[in-house]
């Protein structure tokens, strides 16, 4: 293909993908290796330098280098099936595509893969008569700004803190960004005959934990007083005098997508687990993949709204998704953002919500 037809082709796709997914010339030829079926197109050498460019990545050896090139091989070719199996959505090149599955697992992730406790407390049944059809709860400012879990399986604690500040804002009134390092740090402790295991900072938890966590601990600090590093070991620096948001209670919501709905609009974010096996590659659009364990739940996130509008391909445009805040920084997904299609348990996006309400206390 001559470049100036592959230039056209470039510019059918970019009207043909949402207007949300912000696009250069270079964001275009890193998702055209997807896009298009033709493997000489797959020209991996050039690719690859984009993709350090964009990203800023450097490798200490020519060693080094060229394990992660053959890595990003490797992933260019996973993209392309996810974007097979995943035709609402778009798979491309994201800032973790010089990492193996393994390593993505162990440093981006983080949810333990556990049974909730058999005793956990359940939601009341809403009533879901009267569901808006678009709900966000970042346009009612009770969402805080993308974090970055780094290098760490501290998903878990994100998620907890994610909901613990929508809870908080629907409390008080007040949008604080709390502390992940807090829990990071000092949540350890708990009943391992009814968690079967604990929270274990970079090496993984769960969002009830921690809810339990701060139930007894007294609260979580704030993000400024408490600040994130990403690692582990650290003693715990709790400070009680510095608590900004306390939990009241806090439920699990049962396996029905209208009653996560309900639970959303009327106690705030949730926080959910799900299956990341779309994620690495995600870019953007509405992920529904034909194929996706409900099971393998390893990712813990916050679920802030859902809606059906803004579809980013044509044909699939009446499909409803939930809008998940992820903790991989704005430079992922949609500005930091995930969409996934509503109504099948896709990923077990449905199966670990819990809910979590806040008392009224005033962060300093
Ligand atoms: C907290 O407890 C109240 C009173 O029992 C209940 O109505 C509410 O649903 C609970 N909230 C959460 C988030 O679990």
């Amino acid at each position: 293909m001559d470049k100036l037809s592959l230039f056209s082709l470039l510019l059918l796709l970019s009207s043909a993908v949402a207007s949300a997914i912000t696009t250069d010339e270079a964001d275009l030829l890193i998702r055209q290796v997807v896009s298009d079926g033709e493997d000489d197109l797959l020209d991996a050498d050039h690719h690859f330098s984009l993709f350090k460019t964009k990203f800023g990545k450097t490798y200490a050896t020519q060693e080094e280098h060229d394990y992660r090139l053959s890595i990003f091989k490797a992933n260019l070719r996973q993209a392309k099936r996810h974007q097979l199996l995943d035709p609402s959505a778009v798979h491309g090149v994201t800032k973790f595509s010089d990492l193996t599955a393994a390593e993505f697992q162990r440093t981006r992730l983080g949810l333990k893969r556990l049974k909730l406790p058999t005793d956990a407390r359940k939601a009341p049944i809403l009533p879901t008569n009267d569901l808006p059809t678009d709900f966000d709860w970042r346009e009612h400012g009770a969402v805080t700004g993308v974090k970055d879990q780094g290098s760490c399986g501290s998903c878990w604690s994100f998620s907890a803190t994610g909901a613990l500040e929508g809870a908080h804002f629907l409390s008080t009134g007040e949008l604080v960004s709390l502390s992940e390092q807090q829990l990071v740090d000092c949540d350890h402790e708990c009943d391992p005959e009814q968690y079967g295991s604990c929270d274990s900072g970079c090496n993984g938890g769960l969002m009830n934990n921690a809810f339990e966590y701060a139930l007894k601990a007294g609260g979580l600090e704030l993000e400024k007083d408490y600040p994130y590093t990403g690692k582990d070991g650290r003693t715990c620096k709790f400070d009680k005098s510095k608590i900004a948001a306390k939990v009241s209670n806090f439920s699990v919501v049962s396996l029905d997508e209208d009653q996560i709905a309900a639970n959303l609009v009327k106690n705030g974010p949730l926080a959910v687990g799900i299956n990341a096996a779309f994620m690495q590659t995600y870019i953007g659009g509405v992920s529904c993949p034909y194929i996706c364990s409900k099971r393998n739940l390893d990712h813990g996130v916050l679920l802030v709204g859902f809606g059906s509008a803004g579809y980013s391909i044509i044909r699939f445009k009446e499909k409803p998704y939930w809008i998940i805040k992820n903790s991989w920084g704005e430079s992922w997904g949609e500005d930091g953002y995930y969409k996934i299609c509503r109504g099948r348990n896709i990923c077990g996006v449905d199966s670990m919500v819990s809910t979590v309400a806040a008392i009224h206390t005033s962060a300093q």
